[in-house]
């Protein structure tokens, strides 16, 4: 069952959703606070989009059962038996060789070896893709999905000239890439922190960015609260950047000789950016950690 705004609302709405709402599906990896903010906001109405299936690469990932408490339907997908089992057929040796030409994940120079685990992520991916195809997944939500995509998926998830994959990433892109943006961010010294939703490309982290927003950093800050600052801006961007995509209100704008730029073609888009770093501003994490 899709969680959306229809729920709480009239007939009309109910039949309007019913064809016209974009369908979404979040992937996730741990604990899923981030699909709880997706969820929240779908039950008061505010979400704009239809949360239609969750999948996970752990099944004692958190955030399944949020889904599930949720009624929207979970599936997990084991990375481990596609890189760790023995032979797979199901994707061709001149697919793998065409993903590779793009790919920027991984990079051993051995392209055998390269090959080999390529052939296993993509096999993975495929089953992931056959789960959100089968919902009719329109854009896929990552929220702490904790792989690397490569092309081949992200391929099989467009919006016409938009890419189909979006991500959250807990740092101010391009600084602090990679699996601990709090915490390198924090280890830094930074003053301000900060946190980037962006399409996913081929590389880790590189994707167009669609929106970001910063947080400060206190002196009297421990590492814990940093984290707590920065996921509560991040449970208000996800919900409104996928209320942005759901309009129809982002555009990818290609630039000569450099990088497309995302525009937002939201008349509050200053509003609604000011809110979050006064909002980020505000917020005093319930339990201070002094520095030591
Ligand atoms: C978030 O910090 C997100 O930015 C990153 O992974 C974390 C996921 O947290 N990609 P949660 O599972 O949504 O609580």
């Amino acid at each position: 069952m899709a969680l959306h705004a229809a729920h709480h609302g009239s007939k009309a709405a109910q039949s309007e959703s019913a064809s016209t709402r974009l369908r979404i599906g979040v992937l996730i990896s741990g604990s899923g606070t981030n699909l709880q903010a997706l969820i929240d906001r779908a039950r008061k109405g505010s979400l704009e989009a239809d949360i239609v299936c969750v999948g996970s690469d752990r099944a004692s990932a958190y955030g399944l059962v949020r889904a599930q408490e949720a009624g929207i339907t979970t599936f997990v997908v084991s990375y481990e038996k596609y890189l760790k089992g023995g032979r797979i057929d199901s994707v061709e040796d001149a697919e793998v060789a065409a993903v590779d030409a793009r790919q920027r994940i991984l990079r051993d120079q051995d392209h055998e070896v390269r090959r080999d685990r390529l052939r296993r992520l993509m096999a993975a991916e495929q089953e992931i893709a056959a789960h959100l195809e089968t919902h009719g997944v329109q854009v896929v939500c990552l929220a702490g999905f904790m792989r690397l995509l490569t092309p081949f998926f992200l391929n099989r998830f467009r919006q016409g000239d938009l890419p189909g994959v979006v991500n959250i990433h807990p740092a101010l892109l391009p600084a602090f890439p990679g699996q601990h943006g709090y915490r390198d961010t924090y280890r830094y010294g930074c003053k301000w922190g900060g946190i980037t939703i962006h399409f996913v490309d081929e590389g880790e982290d590189t994707g167009p960015v669609i929106a970001q927003a910063v947080y400060p950093i206190w002196d009297e800050d421990a590492c814990e609260n940093v984290q707590q600052r920065g996921l509560h801006l991040e449970h208000l961007m996800y919900p409104q950047v996928v209320n942005w995509i759901a309009r129809g209100q982002v555009r990818l704008v290609p630039r000569v000789g450099g990088r497309p730029r995302v525009q937002i073609e939201d008349p509050a888009y200053r509003e609604v950016v000011g809110s979050w770093v006064e909002a980020a501003f505000r917020h005093r994490p319930v339990v201070v950690h002094r520095r030591t």
